[in-house]
């Protein structure tokens, strides 16, 4: 019998791994997606604990399914199960099972291979009461990769691989290393096989993920130990895979043989997102990020030698607790000389548990926002600069998916910027609904415009 599933999927490009990999664990139980989670048997609520909005968004959206379900209940008397899963599951699993009676499940990042024997035990307890309680935030000792099924399906030719779990570097600000535990490679053998699937599903691009990509030293079958250099000169080889991308470094694991990589592998994309946080010395110390501004600058000059078109971009916190306005100042200072394709930045948020949410020197949130409106500023016009310096270029884009508009396909050029491409001319007259067979393929797409986040294209 096909149930339906709905997932959630919130935060980071490893929750959106991880909702892709519960679907694989739930369909041979029978289990298929849905996009309406008032129609779903099961709901899962893939969460992120980084800052505290994503965690407070949760708790508002526990409220609306909860209606949804009581609503169900009252036309049909179907049942819902409730699922939280992902980070604040991990941090929080136990306030929530006190505070919100309604949900029935609550799992771990490392337990999501366990799935079918907690539905069973919900199953079993749903037999004798309203919700069940069956909660799972171990950090098991089996690693869950080697009991999830093979993937049958993709989401698309460009598709996520994690390759390394966890951090062990305990940046004062950051909850990662308590909700994804201790830092995790996965084996090579197991990394190449899953490449090898995907591709043979239609997939040409991957992106490697690790919370600490660049830390990853995985071990091989013949005992070697494995650097993310080493890890993507072997998936190179794997034909059909063209074009390879990693996600997100730190600046202390920036090894020579990495820089190296970017201008060596083709098929390794000129973009790379290597957060620093904060331009100021003082600030990247209270951080614990154990390395300096100079260092940073080091590892910029030597990827520029090696690949002198690659595409930079960061993460930015302002309001860092001390942060004065002079450790403000090095920060918009380090942005205007790195020069980003494009950055994130956010408001320090205090996480409950970590060494900066309670030092005293916590920074006013007027200031905090005051300082993120100027970064974001200078951050934008950055980003617009160097989408406009791409018009007239011409680059080979790999057509993603449909656009917003018919006749139009969207995907991403080496440098990572969102292409919106006419491809009405390589129909040969067909009808407009056949764009779509299209998807897969690579096409030279001269750019025609930019915007501060986009780039116009067409086919050439
Ligand atoms: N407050 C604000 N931003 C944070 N990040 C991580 N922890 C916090 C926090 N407590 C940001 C960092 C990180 C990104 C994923 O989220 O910039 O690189
Ligand atoms: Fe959120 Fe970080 Fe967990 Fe990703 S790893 S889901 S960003 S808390």
């Amino acid at each position: 019998m096909t149930q339906k599933l709905y997932i959630k999927t919130y935060g980071c490009q490893m929750n959106v791994y991880d909702t892709k990999r519960m679907t694989d664990v739930l369909a041979p139980l029978g289990f298929e997606r849905t996009e309406d989670p008032a129609d779903a048997h099961l709901v899962i609520l893939n969460t992120c604990h980084i800052r505290e909005k994503a965690a407070e968004k949760v708790y508002s959206d526990i409220g609306r399914i909860r209606l949804m379900k009581e609503k169900r209940l009252e036309n049909n008397g179907d049942d819902m199960v409730i699922a939280v899963a992902g980070c604040v599951a991990q941090a929080e699993g136990a306030e929530i099972m006190r505070r919100q009676p309604v949900v029935d499940m609550v799992l771990g990042p490392q337990t999501y291979h366990r799935l079918p024997d907690m539905l069973e035990k919900v199953a079993e307890q749903k037999k004798e009461r309203r919700t069940a309680r069956v909660m799972d935030t171990d950090f098991p000792t089996e690693s869950k990769f080697d009991h999830l099924p093979e993937e049958k399906v993709v989401e698309g030719p460009a598709s996520f691989l994690s390759v390394q779990e966890g951090c062990d570097k305990f940046c004062t600000f950051c909850v990662v290393p308590y909700t994804r535990g201790a830092e995790f490679s996965r084996p090579v053998e197991q990394i190449e096989e899953e490449a090898r699937r995907l591709v043979e599903l239609g997939v040409v691009e991957v992106t490697l993920l690790g919370q600490n990509v660049n830390a990853y030293h995985g071990t091989s079958k013949a005992g070697n130990t494995v650097s993310l250099a080493e890890l993507i000169a072997r998936l190179d080889k794997i034909e059909g895979l063209e074009r390879i991308r990693y996600t997100t470094s730190h600046p202390r694991d920036m090894q020579d043989d990495l820089i190296d990589a970017h201008g060596e592998i083709a098929s390794l994309m000129p973009y790379l997102h290597l957060p620093i946080q904060s331009g100021s010395n003082a600030i990247l110390e209270a951080m614990n990020r154990k390395h300096t501004t100079d260092r940073y600058y080091d590892i910029i000059e030597r990827l520029r030698k090696a690949r002198p078109d690659i595409s930079l971009s960061s993460d930015f916190i302002v309001g860092f607790p001390g942060e004065t306005d002079a450790d403000f100042e090095d920060t918009m200072t380090l942005v205007d000389t790195v020069k980003y394709g494009s950055a994130y930045s956010f408001k320090y948020s205090p996480r409950p548990g970590t060494p900066a949410s309670v030092m005293e020197t916590q920074v006013d949130e007027a200031v905090k926002a005051e300082r993120l409106a100027r970064l974001q500023d200078l951050i934008n016009q950055q980003q617009f600069d160097y989408n406009k310096a791409a018009v007239g270029q011409t680059m080979r884009v790999l057509l993603e998916r449909p656009s917003r508009d018919v006749g139009f396909l969207a995907g991403r050029s080496p440098y990572m910027q969102a292409v919106h491409m006419d491809v009405r001319k390589m129909l040969d007259g067909k009808p407009e609904e056949e764009y779509t067979s299209l998807i897969g393929q690579f096409a030279e797409v001269k750019i025609t415009g930019a915007g501060p986040n986009s780039l116009q294209g067409e086919l050439v």
